[in-house]
This record gives structure tokens, C-alpha cells and sequence, in this order.
């Protein structure tokens, strides 16, 4: 039974400060154009000591639940890779940041940037079983590859948080999904450390085929054809993935591949990724507000979603965009959200990059360097502290 749910608002948050490219290429003497043009990036988000994927998640949060209030929210679930304690959903110091009513089920749920789309999927269902109900999805993510290493240009860090629900004001979630799974070592983080392990051309190509993997699938499950789709929303490890994985998917259903087509199917969902770097679980849903902020009316369209995480796990899925989606934008506040950023210098990334909390149960508070609306005081006890403006 087909029936009204989808994404009824979405609002992200990033960082306090941010790396220009330019600043890594001067470091590293990388020619500036491989990062522009090569991969894409302009710019990175780089948290502040006293931000996590708890202050972000809570600062993407905060103003669905402004507009909406909390009352239809029953569940939370909290996506991310990044994640800060082994058996404590980060969701929950987040429950506790908003206020949200005891009367509500928090998890965290993983498998790499595909995380918020499962988390999305579980919502779904969730609301088909009580469509009075309704589901707050935070994807919250640092992205951490070794300094000096390949990676560290497709670095960053955001949050997006969206309200799922009946009669949604943005875009209505289709059926059917289609769904690929293999196992393989492209890019993963062990528990001990810090920063992710990555095979960068073997992720490139298990990404391509987890492309393959989604679209048989999903044409198999009778979904639509390509040409009916207005845009397609691909994860952006960084922006130039995007475009490689739409030819590859046009490739593969036996298309031309022509510049224009694709950067019409492609360019306006790459604004927010292009200055924020990879996000993992949350860029995708970047694209798709870049997509909503930046599009003539795309009432009735349907857009192409593919939600690619490392190890892997990918799944292609359809939305139609709701008429009147307009006036619910958060356009102002989203390029604020970008804007707000300071730059810092190479210098002071890496000191930032470098810091860890020391593992032995002191008070460790750490220097107050965000003006965003939450912060992590520090650590005490092994226990971490927040705190709301
Ligand atoms: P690299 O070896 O630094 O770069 O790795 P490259 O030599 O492959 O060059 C990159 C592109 O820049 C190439 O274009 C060059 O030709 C071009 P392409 O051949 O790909 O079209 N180039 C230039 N262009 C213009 N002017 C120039 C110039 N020089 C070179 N002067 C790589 C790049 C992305 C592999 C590396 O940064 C990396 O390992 N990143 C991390 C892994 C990653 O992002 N993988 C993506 C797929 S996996 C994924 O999406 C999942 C993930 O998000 C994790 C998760 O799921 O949790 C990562």
C-alpha cells in the first residue's frame, strides 16, 4: 500500500571553523586545480575542540523542533560513524540538549555514510505502523583521514537532522529501494583509532558497483526509469564522485553521457558538500538541500537519491517533492550555516587534528572555541560534559 511519508523538514549545522583548500594545496604543494577541479572541494569543516557529533547534531536539531515542537516525536535514531562512545547512543545527549520528553525511544544506528538512510528507511516504517507519530533522523559526522595521506583533502564535518512524518512538506520517500550489499575492505575505522583506513581507487570502484549493484535491484523491483527522474542526490565523499557515479549509472543503462546532462542531473545538489567536505552519513541530505535551496520549482519532480556507505552498503531510492516544499526552506539559514565559518590557517587545523582527550578519568575541560549553540565542556571522569548557550 502506497502511502504519504516522507521528509517534512530538514536542517543541518556545521563548523565553527573551516579549512580553504587553497591553505592545504599551499601546504602540501598540491597544484590547487586538482582539488578545485579534480576532486571538487573548495573548502572543509573542521570542528572546534569543543564541538562533536553531539553539539552538531543537536545545533542541526534544534530548530525542527523550534517549528514543530516535540510532542508526534516518539523516536529519535542517530547516524553516524563517528561515534563517540561504544554503547551510549549519541542520540541521547542530544535528547537531553533539546529536552525532549522521556517518552521517547533514542538509538544509534551504523554502516558508514549509509547510516541516515537506513535510519530514514527505519523511520518509514516506524510511521506506516503509527502515522500519528512522527521520527527525528540526525545524520552527525566528522570526517578524520591521517594527515599527510590522500584523504586529508576529503575531509569535513556536518550534521542534518529531518523530521519524518505523514503528509510530509518537502518530499514524499517512494517504494521501492533498490539494495546492495558486499563485503569489502575499501575504507574502514578499527575501534583504536581515530582516523579511517582507506583504499582510495578500490572505494572509487566499490562505490561504482554498489551503483551497478542499487540499479539492478531496483529496476528489478519495478522502480522508475531514468529518465523520469529531475535530479539525482549521490553521496559526495567530495563532489567529483557525484558526476563519476552518474556517468557510470549512464553508462550502465546504456545512455550517452553528455557534460550538460549531467551537470543538469548533478550541479545544483553540490553547494553545501563543495565548502563542507565529506560529511559521511549526512551528505547525501546535504545534496538534497543544496538541491531544494538552489532549483527552480521542482513541485512533482522526482529526485534520484543513492546512499553509498564503505564496506559496503548502498541503496537507490526515489522522492517526489511536494508542492508548496518552497516555503518551508531553510535556504537564509543554511548558507549562514557556511558562511559562518572562520578560517583557519594550516597551522591551526593541524593543532586541531592532532588533539585527543587524555584517557585517565581527570577533568579535562576543553577551550571554549565555538559560538555555536552547544559545546562540549570537556571530560570528567571519563564522562563527557555539554552545555547550551
Ligand atoms: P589522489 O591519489 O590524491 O588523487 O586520491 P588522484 O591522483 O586520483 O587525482 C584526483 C583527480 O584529480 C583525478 O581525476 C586527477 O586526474 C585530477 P579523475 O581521474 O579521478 O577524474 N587532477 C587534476 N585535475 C585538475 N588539475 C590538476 C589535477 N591533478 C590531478 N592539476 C582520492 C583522490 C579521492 C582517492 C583520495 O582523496 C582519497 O583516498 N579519499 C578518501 C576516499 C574516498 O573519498 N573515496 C570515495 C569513494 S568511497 C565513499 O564514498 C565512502 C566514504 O565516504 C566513507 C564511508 O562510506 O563511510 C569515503
Amino acid at each position: 500500500m502506497s502511502i504519504n511519508i516522507g521528509i517534512h523538514d530538514l536542517s543541518f549545522a556545521t563548523t565553527e571553523f573551516v579549512l580553504p583548500h587553497t591553505e592545504l594545496a599551499a601546504y602540501n604543494g598540491t597544484e590547487i586545480g586538482k582539488y578545485h577541479l579534480g576532486i571538487g572541494q573548495e573548502s572543509m569543516s573542521v570542528p572546534a575542540a569543543d564541538e562533536d557529533i553531539v553539539t552538531l547534531g543537536a545545533a542541526a536539531a534544534a530548530p525542527i523542533i523550534a517549528r514543530h515542537g516535540s510532542d508526534r516525536i516518539r523516536t529519535v535514531v542517530f547516524a553516524t560513524e563517528s561515534s563517540i562512545d561504544q554503547a551510549k547512543s549519541a542520540g541521547v545527549y542530544v535528547h537531553s540538549l533539546l529536552g525532549l520528553p522521556s517518552a521517547t525511544r533514542v538509538v544509534e544506528l551504523k554502516q558508514a555514510c549509509y547510516g541516515a538512510t537506513a535510519a530514514l528507511q527505519f523511520a518509514i516504517g516506524l510511521v506506516r505502523r503509527d502515522p500519528a507519530q512522527q521520527v527525528l533522523v540526525i545524520a552527525s559526522d566528522v570526517s578524520k583521514y591521517e594527515l599527510d595521506s590522500p584523504g586529508e583533502a576529503t575531509q569535513g564535518a556536518a550534521a542534518v537532522a529531518m523530521l519524518v512524518g505523514l503528509d510530509p512538506a518537502l518530499v514524499r520517500i517512494e517504494d521501492p529501494s533498490g539494495l546492495f550489499t558486499a563485503d569489502v575492505m575499501d575504507f574502514w575505522r578499527p575501534n583504536y583509532r581515530d582516523a579511517a583506513l582507506v583504499d582510495g581507487q578500490d572505494s572509487i570502484n566499490a562505490y561504482l558497483q554498489a551503483v551497478e549493484g542499487t540499479w539492478k535491484d531496483y529496476t528489478e523491483q519495478g522502480g522508475r526509469s531514468l529518465d523520469e527522474f529531475a535530479a539525482f542526490c549521490y553521496h559526495q565523499p567530495f563532489t567529483k564522485m557525484a558526476y563519476k557515479a552518474h556517468r557510470h549509472l549512464l553508462n550502465y543503462c546504456g545512455y550517452d553521457t553528455d557534460k550538460d546532462d549531467v551537470a543538469r542531473a548533478i550541479g545544483q545538489t553540490t553547494a553545501y558538500n563543495t565548502v563542507i567536505g565529506n560529511s559521511y552519513t549526512a551528505s547525501v541530505y546535504l545534496g538534497l538541500a543544496a538541491l531544494l535551496d538552489q532549483a527552480d520549482d521542482l513541485t512533482g519532480r522526482h529526485i534520484g537519491f543513492l546512499s553509498y556507505g564503505s564496506g559496503s552498503v548502498a541503496e537507490f531510492f526515489s522522492g517526489t517533492v511536494v508542492g508548496g516544499y518552497r516555503e518551508q526552506l531553510r535556504t537564509e539559514a543554511n548558507r549562514a550555516a557556511t558562511d559562518r565559518r572562520k578560517p583557519v590557517s594550516y597551522a591551526e587545523y593541524r593543532a586541531l587534528h592532532e588533539r585527543s582527550f587524555p584517557t585517565d578519568g581527570g577533568d579535562h575541560p576543553t577551550p571554549a572555541q565555538t559560538t555555536g549553540p552547544y559545546r562540549l565542556a570537556g571530560l570528567s571522569g571519563h564522562k563527557r560534559i555539554y552545555q547550551s548557550r
